[in-house]
Formats: C-alpha cells, structure tokens, sequence
C-alpha cells in the first residue's frame, strides 16, 4: 500500500518555493482570511491522497485549521502512511485487551461519549486528532461483541483474517457491483459464492448476492418470490406493479423473526394478511396445522429460531409446499451455518429443496459487521427482480449490482471470502461444532446453578429463566454490571426469559464457566 514516492515528482513542482501554478487541473484555490489557500490533490501512481496545501505564493505557512502541512513532493504520501499506522497501533491494542474490557461500557466510561458533541467544525481539524478522539472517546464505549464472552444476540466476533482482508479491501475502495468496475471484486464475490453453496450444500446454480444483512437479502428473495408467482398468473409486476395484481399470500412461522415481518410489511403484503402458522413449543411450525398452501403463496420457514436456535422441519414441510406449487423461502441467518457440519447437518435434513434462503457471515461465520447473502435457486428469478442495467452501466446478469438491492457496495463477500478460505470446510465446521458443544456446557452449568433452560439447546442458544418474572429480568442487568459478560433478555411463550448465544470464534471452555459461575453468584 506504499505508494512510491518517487513517482510523486511528476505530480508537483519538484521545487518547494516555487509558486503552485493554480491553472494546473491538479490544484484547486481559494482565499480565506486574505490569505491565498491550495488545496492540493497528489495523484501517484499507486494512490491518490487529497489533502490541503496552504500557503502565500513561494512561502509556506501553517494551516489556518492547524491541520499538517505536508512536504509537496512526500508530505501526503507520509501523512497517510502514519495515519494508516497510527489507526493499526490503536487497533491492535484493542484487539488486545478485548479478554479484559467491560462486555458493555459503565455507565461512567458511557459518560466520555459526550466529547463528541462537537459543533461542525469549520475549518477542518487534523486528521491524527481525528482518530486519536476515536479512539480515545469511542473505544472505551463498544461493546466488546468482539470478544470471549458477549453472549449477546447472536453477533459473532470477527476473525482475525476477515477483518485483515476487510482492512485491505478498504484501501482498494472498490465499488462491487460489476466486473468492470471491481474485476477483483467480482472474481473473489464469485467464488465465495461457489464456496457458500458447496459448504451449505444448495443447489450449486443458484445465485447468491452479497449485502448488508439477512434482513436486506430477506427482501430481494421475497420480491423475487412474488413476481415469479405473478408472472404464473401472466401478471406483469414490473410494468403493472400491484394494483389489482392476483392476490400472493404469505404463510409465516408464528415465531418468525421481525425482519421477515419487516421485509413483508415493506413489499406491501400488510401484517393483517400475513396468515401464522402455529408452531410447538420450541418455536417449530408444526407440519399437522400447516395453513393450505397453493401455487400463489410464499411459506416462509426458519433454520436458527432467534431465542431456541431451533429448525423447522423443513423434511415434511417442504415437499407438500412443492406439491402445492408454493415458493419456499427460509431464513437462516445463522442456522443455516449448521449445514457446514457433518453432525450438525441432519437439523437442516430437507432444507435444500427451498426456493430460496438468507443467511449472514456477521454472524455465525465470525465475519465483521456487516455482511450477507440472499440465495435464489432460480437465479434468473432473482436477476429479473433486482436488475438495475442502465445505458452507461450494462453487466452480465449474475453481476452484483444485478442481483441485490444496492447499486454500489462495497465487496461484503470478501472477508467471506478470507474466512471460508483460512477456515476452510473444516475449520468453519470445527466452529460450528465448538459453540454447539459450549452452549451444552452453558445449559447444564445453569441448570446445575438452579435456573430452568426452557430449550433443548439443539445449537448455540440457550434460553432460560428463574421461576418468578421479576428474578429472571433482573439477571440481566445484574449480569451486565459485573462487566464480565452480557446478554439479553426475551419473552417466550408470554414469559420473561433470557438468552445467551455462543457465537464468537474467542469463547472458550473458561469464559462459559465464568459465566456459569457469575450467574450462579448472582
Ligand atoms: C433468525 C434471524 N433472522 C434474521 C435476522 C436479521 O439479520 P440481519 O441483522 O443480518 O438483518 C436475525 C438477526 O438477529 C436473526 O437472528
């Protein structure tokens, strides 16, 4: 990433008194305060550093803003290079003490927040003051999610070389929306891709788009969904929209999670027409009060309940919506992780046979916030839906910008990528598996410790209670203050209850005792 710095001659005046010639198209200029102000774009060969260069003609002079002056020839190249080191020192020291931060910050350490509440500043400010007030007032107020034992949601850490990766990839600045405008984006999206349908076991045609969240990827597979089962009904979506359009009826799991909910009520299907499908009681829609299904409805099932972690069983589930000519389409934000392993797998027995499914790297795969892929089985379905060619941007169907929602991204499938690749199908297995087996460990410590665990922990989550409303709600927050570890509260079948996720790649066998041992102590 160094640029060379010879190559920055030929982008300046190779002498520093000497005026800036402002007819070059290289330098802006503008006047402030009488004083005569360059703002200077250095172009190199390897990089492009934008930064301001004040002076009176043939004499340099401190930036009004006190912002660095740089040296013409060197200066941004140099600035950008201690920036960079500056932000990787204050970085990996606080990779480094995620075993002992506070899972979530004091009330106190929440208190540092308010330095930055400045007002916008006018004339700029340095660049390392900057990211010193970043990190001096941001860091002490994560949540340490990045950590061993934030048990909190189900938001993964990151694993160290995806977020290297990710770290490169933010110096390529690259736009993934098509082979021209990211050839290196769309290599590597492609092929994490084919390794996400190999490693999950999905039908190897399908198409996958990367994106923000399952919650995004939920909305392009549903409105996919819906225009091909318009287009049944010679019913023209794109041109006719939905006004008077054959009515498509949604069947979703009583216990669906919001952002499902979320993606129906934002494509227009209306809450009310929902139609909920009764689930038993570890939240699993339950095949014998499966709704009627027809070829003109979209069942929605779930791999990974958001509270039991629980699988839908998608064996008799699916085959009758396919008789009935429904779209099947599940949302497997991290369940549909359980796929990558062997012993874990028959959880997911008959989920291969869905239309189409979602799932996040953010989470289970352990890559950093955010990341996701939308999976359609009938890739053309969701190219037709998501196509956004334009006459001065035209590219293949299967190029990103054709796929999902975004026009411009940047390449979520890289870190992916670097994760599925230094893992490999092993090693995401092995993580799999781990937090499968510590999230037992957690179940049975608890229970030992006097707390009921509502589920059968069948993955990574465990939810559980005390006998009284009050007494459960509490744990939590008296939990939360140890500073030790974190997670939420919940209500389950109209009860309060909490929620602990296995889910970072750092949590091991110790930090499930410690929290076992602080519950119990509570
Ligand atoms: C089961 C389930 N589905 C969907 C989502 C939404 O995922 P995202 O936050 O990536 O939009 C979540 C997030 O917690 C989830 O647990």
């Amino acid at each position: 990433m160094r640029a060379d710095l010879a190559s920055s001659d030929q982008i300046g005046p190779a002498d520093p008194s000497r005026p800036i010639d402002v007819r070059d198209p290289l330098f802006g200029r503008y006047s402030r305060d009488g004083v005569h102000l360059h703002s200077l774009r250095l172009s190199c060969r390897s990089s492009i550093i934008e930064s301001c260069y004040c002076r009176r003609v043939g004499e340099g002079i401190p930036h009004p803003s006190g912002a660095a002056v740089f040296n013409r020839t060197i200066g941004g190249n140099r600035m950008t290079d201690e920036l960079t080191q500056e932000a990787d020192r204050r970085a990996a020291e606080y990779l480094a003490s995620v075993d002992e931060r506070d899972v979530f910050p004091s009330a106190e350490t929440l208190g540092g927040l308010a330095r930055f509440d400045e007002p916008l500043p006018e004339n700029g400010s340095s660049e390392l003051s900057t990211l010193e007030l970043l990190d001096d007032a941001g860091s002490p107020a994560t949540v340490t999610s990045n950590g061993p034992r934030y048990f909190g949601f189900v938001i993964g850490a990151s694993l160290p070389v995806a977020s290297a990766a990710e770290r490169l990839a933010l110096a390529w600045d690259q736009c993934a929306s098509s082979f021209t405008n990211s050839p290196v984006a769309d290599t590597l999206e492609k092929v994490a891709a084919r390794w996400t349908l190999e490693i999950l076991d999905l039908p190897r045609d399908s198409a996958v788009s990367f994106g923000t969240s399952a919650s995004a990827g939920g909305m392009a597979c549903l409105t996919a969904a819906r225009r091909r089962l318009l287009e049944r009904k010679d019913w023209n979506f794109d041109e006719d929209g939905l006004l008077g359009a054959p009515p498509v009826r949604v069947v979703i799991p009583d216990s669906v999670h919001i952002t499902v909910t979320k993606a129906l009520r934002v494509l227009g299907f209306g809450t009310k027409n929902l139609v909920r499908a009764p689930v038993d009681e570890q939240g699993r829609v339950d095949p014998a009060r499966l709704p009627e299904l027809d070829d003109m409805t979209i069942l929605c099932l779930q791999a990974g309940e958001v509270n039991t972690g629980e699988f839908d069983p998608f064996e008799s589930l699916i085959p009758a919506a396919r008789d009935a000519g429904a779209w099947v389409h599940v949302d497997g934000a991290f369940g549909l992780w359980a796929r990558s392993s062997e012993r874990m797998k028959h959880l997911t027995a008959g989920i291969e046979g869905a239309d189409s499914w979602t799932t996040d790297g953010h989470k289970w795969l352990n890559t950093p916030y955010d990341g996701a892929m939308a999976i359609c089985r009938d890739a053309g379905a969701l190219a037709a839906a998501m196509n956004s060619d334009a006459v001065y941007a035209t590219a293949s169907a299967d190029s990103q910008k054709n796929l999902g929602l975004e026009f411009s991204r940047r390449a979520r499938g890289i870190p992916i990528w670097a994760a599925l690749r230094t893992l490999g199908r092993r090693g995401v297995a092995e993580m799999v598996e781990r937090h499968c087996r510590l999230a037992r460990r957690l179940a049975d410590g608890l229970k030992d410790a006097g707390f009921e665990v509502v589920n059968r922990v069948c993955l990574n989550q465990v939810l559980a209670r005390l006998e009284s409303e009050d007494a459960t709600r509490a744990v939590q927050a008296a939990a939360e203050k140890t500073g030790r570890i974190w997670f939420g509260n919940t209500v389950w079948q109209g009860r309060a209850a909490f929620r602990l996720s296995v889910s970072s790649w750092r949590t091991r066998d110790e930090d499930i005792d410690e929290a076992v041992s602080i519950l119990a102590g509570l």
